[in-house]
């Protein structure tokens, strides 16, 4: 609570320095476009700061300087989702200075809701959070920075009306990630005289940052080349119904030769689905799968060509978001959008690089020193 307090007026400190609105506030701050009231309010936060300093002192006595931080996560949905449970813990624990308390959502928007507010109510230090749609924060973010909570998002973005109600967000860039694997498989198809592309798309949790994100690059793609979209269809980034949705998608269709999932637990499902039909995914295949996330397990199919293109997601977050509160704690200025760049692995070498609005990424192959090196 007390180091709460000084988080929260060291943020107001910088919205006022900075003139910028990253930071949670208290319910006696006024709008961010009030430069007066602003002033006014952080005034009355370093009165209250200076007022608290000596209970503060007490209280970090007292709780030996833990920071108290609560995490609401999407769910257990995928194999990427692990890793970056993982990641959050092991930053987050006991013998690093913290007391984290985690909680999974269940891929349910009113699950996080109720989880965020039980953190207001605890009155955690700071809140992440790894929302699962990007809509429908603005209340509950409204009430934790009335708390002087500073809430950092983790992963996929929220899109609220009002950006002063999360300190900042770190996580890697979905639309990015679509278009990568668009000019890849564009560069792919013509290396190999593919002219006719009739793609199934297996899309992310509908209304999530890395599904609009990846989808958008795929139908940019496809109508600047002229491919053709068959079928959209979500398979919510799990493994159980990409293979559902694919098993689906082969009943009504016969003339699918480039499956593209959203992310890796998704392809598992529909390579599951697709063998067990009789047919065929690989370069000599029926079907090309691509995917995205770069999980062990996914570039393990990528070694054997069962997913062609696979663009990474890196979900080792904590480290990021702890170097973003330890600057916080800091009084430090921290960047409101930190984002995190992965990279392209294929099959063989067909396509060396793509290139995205004059930027050149490379491609790499994957070996088996590749996936060794790949922990998650
Ligand atoms: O938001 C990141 C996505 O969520 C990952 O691609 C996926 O595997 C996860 O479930």
């Amino acid at each position: 609570m007390k180091r709460k307090l000084l988080a929260a007026f060291l943020c107001a400190a910088m919205v006022v320095t900075m003139g910028a609105a990253g930071c949670g506030g208290s319910s006696n701050e006024a709008s961010t476009d009030d430069t007066a009231a602003e002033e006014s309010a952080a005034e009355d936060t370093t009165d209250a700061a200076e007022e608290e300093s000596g209970d503060d002192a007490a209280a970090e006595e007292s709780d030996g300087g833990v920071i108290t931080v609560g995490f609401s996560q999407v769910g257990a949905e995928s194999d990427w989702r692990t890793a970056n449970s993982e990641s959050m813990k092991n930053t987050f624990s006991e013998e690093n200075g913290y007391k984290f308390i985690f909680d999974d959502a269940q891929q349910k928007q009113e699950n996080q809701i109720t989880a965020i507010r039980n953190f207001v109510q605890q009155d955690v230090d700071y809140i992440l959070l790894a929302p699962v749609t990007e809509t429908g924060w603005d209340t509950v973010l409204q009430e934790a920075k009335d708390a002087g909570i500073p809430v950092i998002i983790v992963d996929r973005m929220v899109d609220v009306s009002d950006d002063s109600l999360y300190t900042a967000w770190v996580g890697t860039n979905p639309l990015l990630e679509g278009r990568k694997a668009g000019e890849w498989l564009k560069a792919y198809a013509e290396a190999h005289n593919i002219e006719e592309l009739n793609i199934a798309d297996i899309q992310g949790t509908i209304g999530s940052t890395a599904q609009i994100g990846r989808t958008q690059g795929l139908e940019e793609a496809a109508e600047k080349y002229g491919w053709n979209i068959v079928v959209q269809q979500t398979g919510e980034f799990t493994q159980a119904k990409g293979q559902e949705v694919m098993e689906s998608i082969l009943k009504q269709y016969d003339n699918i030769n480039v499956v593209y999932c959203e992310n890796d637990n998704e392809a598992f499902g529909a390579i599951d689905a697709i063998e067990a039909s009789g047919k065929t995914v690989g370069p000599d295949g029926d079907m090309l799968v691509i995917s995205f996330d770069s999980t062990n397990a996914g570039l393990t199919d990528v070694l054997s060509g069962k997913i062609i293109c696979d663009v990474e997601c890196n979900p080792l977050h904590g480290p990021r978001a702890e170097e973003l509160i330890k600057k916080l704690e800091a009084g430090e200025e921290i960047e409101k959008e930190n984002y995190v760049d992965g990279e392209i692995f294929a099959h063989g070498t067909d396509v060396e690089s793509v290139t995205i609005e004059g930027t050149e990424y490379p491609v790499t192959e994957v070996t088996e020193d590749v996936i060794a090196e790949r922990a998650y």
